[in-house]
């Protein structure tokens, strides 16, 4: 049997503690499915409080930070593609900009969302997913987060290295980071290609089981990352 939380989710503090009454409320409340007539006194008494019940699986901050993440990812990778193979016509300049730009800023939005992560733990999955899933929800999580994070910085190191100028948006100029090395810029360049295809991928497969727990499990683990 799996255990609804695992021992990483057990924290002393209190805040958190609202969010594990919620989840220990079982499985089928978290997925929104019907409780039985004979189980819904036993399930009422389960969860205690109004406000256990109230807490929602992504705080506001998380499934903003989420989507903004989401959009950044769907737009830079066509982008980084289209600059890649020169297909920007007039634009190409600007639609570089607009990458390193969008990369830049996407560095502080996964800092900002590790952190909040780490401050505030979302609740488990249903407990009724079997393990398997778990674990490969697990990886696919913790791949896209260390993927964008190395992302960025190789796509910097890369362009500092080939010299290239890295404005943000217009407004300032990240500074290289790397001494000028046109060849290592361009096996970096290639390793960049390689982690944009890792990234396509992990997302295809993460948007596909986000898919499948909506359309074919009808459980709440797609809507609790929209409507918390
Ligand atoms: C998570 C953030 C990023 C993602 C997902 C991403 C993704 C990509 C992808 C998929 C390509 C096309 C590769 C190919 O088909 O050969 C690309 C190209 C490129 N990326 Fe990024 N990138 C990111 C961040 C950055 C950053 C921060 C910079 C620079 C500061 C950057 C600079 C470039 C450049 C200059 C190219 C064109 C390379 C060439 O002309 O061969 N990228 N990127
Ligand atoms: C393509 C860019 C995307 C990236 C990089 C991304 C990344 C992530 C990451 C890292 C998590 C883990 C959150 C956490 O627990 O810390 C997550 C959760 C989630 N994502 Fe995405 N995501 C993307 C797009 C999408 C899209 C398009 C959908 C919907 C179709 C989606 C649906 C979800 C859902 C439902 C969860 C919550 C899963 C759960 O509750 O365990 N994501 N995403």
């Amino acid at each position: 049997m799996n255990a609804p939380i695992s021992d990483s989710d057990i924290s002393t503090d209190d805040a958190r503690s609202t969010e594990l009454d919620f989840a220990m409320c079982g499985s089928s409340n978290i997925r929104g499915t019907a409780i039985p007539a004979g189980d819904e006194t036993e399930h009422v008494s389960a969860c205690s409080t109004t406000d256990a019940m109230a807490a929602p699986a992504y705080t506001m901050t998380a499934r903003v930070l989420h989507w903004l993440t989401a959009f950044f990812i769907l737009t830079m990778m066509p982008l980084g593609v289209v600059i890649a193979n020169e297909w920007g016509g007039a634009r190409q300049e600007s639609l570089y900009d607009l990458h390193r730009s969008l990369g830049a800023l996407l560095i502080l939005i996964v800092v900002a969302r590790l952190i909040w992560r780490w401050m505030h733990p979302p609740l488990p999955l249903p407990d009724d997913i079997a393990a398997i899933q778990r674990f490969a929800a697990h990886v696919t999580h913790w791949g896209l987060y260390a993927l964008l994070i190395v992302q960025p910085f190789c796509g910097w190191i890369a362009t500092s290295a080939y010299r290239a100028p890295i404005p943000v948006f217009g407004l300032f100029d990240l500074p290289p980071i790397w001494p000028e090395d046109r060849a290592f810029s361009e096996q970096l360049f290639f390793v960049h290609s390689l982690i944009g295809a890792a990234i396509a991928g992990l997302a295809a497969a993460h948007i596909g089981a986000a898919l499948y727990h909506h359309f074919v499990r009808k459980d709440r683990v797609l809507m609790r990352m929209i409507t918390g």
